[in-house]
């Protein structure tokens, strides 16, 4: 009987895991990449927009440009298509079908350029039945549409949620899941389910979603502006208590895209929506035009140093542990750490758009930093060392309007750690960790370039 018994819930247990969760082991740290929405959201007039419409062209010259300018080497592995790449009417199959205007040569061939590149290729669909722009959605589609991915050799699926009953959003994000799971490609899936349901926290449980989803938009929409900026990280702090603990490595909230580049965003406000995204380990997906970008916007995006503590590998989000009408601090844990000796990144944000705050003061103890050991600072955007800092020391600083300072703070005492605050810079913008051996150099930048030059693949 016993033997019986273990014979039957074995396939059960099978079944039940291979249906109850994404598992996928993929997005171990936070994703980066480059997503068309918010720089060209839904421009299918190429005639008009040679350059800027939602076509093959786009995705291409973008993911040339990722590596033309290094931005491969520091992390930005991506190009994600959004809305607004299909034909209006699925074939006589039922199977999407990619515009044959503006995507002449189909999706397989798109994916082999990013491929041929070392990125990796995603996609958009929505669950329900059309997609927010109108296009034919996945939903009584999922397995047809997860199968036509894999055959595209798709990498990452952005699965949206217009058009469809929230209630069956717990049925068809996982449905949709299981599909990807089936087709046996390593498919990163990224929900908007939340996103839908931002009237209905009660309807929000993060720990479902994060067994389905390896990460999930659950805001509004970015723009590039401000006050779109301001309006996630506000959202962000006021729920921060549901976000940190079902974060982490695998599953990641997504505040959206990063609008660093784009008309409206200055450098200081560049540099803060860099700051808290990598304070919390978001993903860091640009919607810019990588062609036309300013020098600073570049520097900004490629700060190693802002980067590694994004991925560091421990995936904590960042706290907020300071409020003031305008100032807002934030601390996140990072490696290294042993037991009780542990190190943090913090950061200071200045919210307020007009005022500027001179010689504000931060002691170490007060946000939570008590080693007495103290910590090694260092000033993530400066590239400079502060020394060691004991817990009841000072900080002080000036925060113009919309500025924001960043720092990392390895604990004293962990042995072989210390020579991590060691780094050079390089190029103004660079830097190499002695101790983490990464290099950089113009060099590799042209060497890239020639790959380039000589890999294009012949549509
Ligand atoms: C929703 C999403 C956006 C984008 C558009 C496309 O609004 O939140 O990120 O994908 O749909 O229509």
């Amino acid at each position: 009987m016993r033997l019986l018994l273990g014979h039957l819930l074995l396939p059960l247990l099978l079944l039940i895991s291979s249906t109850t969760c994404l598992d996928n082991g993929l997005a171990r740290t936070p994703p980066m990449g480059w997503m068309s929405w918010t720089a060209f959201y839904c421009e299918t007039d190429c005639a008009k927009h040679p350059d800027g419409c939602i076509n093959e062209d786009l995705y291409k010259a973008m993911a040339d440009q990722i590596v033309i300018d290094g931005y491969n080497l520091v992390g930005y592995k991506s190009v994600h298509i959004d809305d607004c790449w299909s034909e209006m009417e699925r074939d006589v199959n039922g199977v999407l079908v990619a515009n044959k205007t503006r995507f002449p040569s189909g999706m397989k061939k798109l994916a082999k350029y990013m491929h041929r590149l070392g990125l990796k290729f995603g996609i958009y669909e929505d669950y329900g039945t059309k997609t927010c722009a109108g296009y034919p959605g996945s939903y009584k589609h999922e397995k047809v549409d997860a199968e036509t991915f894999a055959a595209w050799d798709v990498d990452y699926l952005k699965l949206d949620g217009c058009n469809i009953d929230e209630d069956l959003m717990p049925i068809g994000y996982p449905l949709m899941g299981k599909e990807l799971n089936a087709t046996g490609r390593p498919i990163m899936y990224s929900c908007s389910w939340p996103a839908y349901l931002i009237n209905h926290p009660e309807k929000v449980d993060y720990n479902v979603i994060g067994k389905h989803c390896n990460t999930w938009r659950n805001f509004d929409d970015i723009n590039s502006s401000w006050k779109s900026i301001v309006s996630i990280i506000s959202y962000y702090d006021k729920n921060q208590d549901k976000h940190i603990p079902t974060h982490g490595p695998g599953k990641w909230h997504d505040p959206d895209m990063l609008v660093i580049g784009n008309k409206g965003i200055t450098d200081a406000m560049a540099i803060s929506q860099f700051t808290i995204w990598c304070i919390w380990s978001a993903p860091l997906i640009m919607s810019n035009d990588l062609r036309i970008i300013s020098e600073n916007s570049k520097v900004i995006l490629q700060n190693q140093e802002a980067i590694l503590i994004n991925q560091d590998p421990l995936g904590v989000m960042g706290r907020l542990v300071k409020n003031t009408t305008d100032i807002a601090t934030y601390v996140k844990q990072i490696t290294p750490s042993r037991g009780n000796k542990k190190s943090f990144a913090f950061a200071l944000l200045n919210r307020n758009e007009a005022k500027s705050y001179r010689k504000v003061e931060i002691s170490l103890s007060a946000i939570g930093l008590t080693d007495p050991a103290g910590y090694y600072v260092h000033d993530v955007w400066a590239h400079a060392d502060l020394g060691l800092v004991r817990p009841g020391d000072s900080i002080i600083v000036d925060l113009e309007p919309t500025a924001s300072v960043f720092f990392r703070a390895d604990v004293a005492g962990i042995p072989g750690h210390a020579q991590r605050r060691r780094i050079y810079p390089l190029n103004n913008s660079r830097v190499v960790y002695e101790f983490e051996k990464v290099q950089l150099s113009t060099l590799k930048k042209l060497e890239f370039a020639d790959f380039l030059r000589t890999n294009r693949v012949p549509f």
